[in-house]
């Protein structure tokens, strides 16, 4: 299977419990290899800019206030089949429906305090990391 990439973000409720090794851990165990990694105060333009696909949704301002909350680490992960790959181990949106041995069944507060941002698709992946990362940050 080819490897591939995907986006990856520690969110606010993670970087205040002091969760970044702990989620990097599970995403490492996983078969995923940070290839970027950088901690950040998310501006209020990015968290809507990154999110402007939910602008519409009845939790669009909440989820810009939350992703604004307090530092985030971004990062580009590496691995075979990266997208579902992350998909699977951080688990459903809801923490409440996430599968046991998730990052958001083990972590997640709330279905928006939910640790950990991981792109839908290649395409996202793409758009995603190149929000975030000059490709001379990426070190595969
Ligand atoms: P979504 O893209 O549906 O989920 P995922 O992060 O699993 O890809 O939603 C993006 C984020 O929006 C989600 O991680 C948390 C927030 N959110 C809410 O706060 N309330 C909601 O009802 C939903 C669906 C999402």
């Amino acid at each position: 299977m080819a490897v591939t990439r995907t986006f990856s973000i520690i969110k606010p409720d993670a970087t205040r419990r002091n969760l970044t090794g702990a989620v990097t851990k599970m995403l490492e165990d996983a078969g995923l290899r940070v290839i970027a990694s950088k901690r950040i105060q998310m501006t209020k333009e990015q968290a809507e800019g990154f999110y402007a696909v939910h602008k519409e949704r009845p939790f669009f301002g909440d989820l810009v206030a939350f992703m604004t909350s307090g530092p985030v680490v971004v990062q580009a992960l590496a691995g075979e089949d990266a997208v579902l790959r992350n998909r699977t181990i951080m688990g459903a949106t809801n923490p409440a429906d996430a599968d046991d041995g998730t990052i958001r069944k083990t972590f997640a507060e709330s279905i928006e305090a939910n640790t950990v941002h991981g792109s839908d698709s290649d395409e996202n992946a793409k758009i995603e990391i190149d929000f975030f990362f000059d490709e001379n940050e990426i070190v595969g």
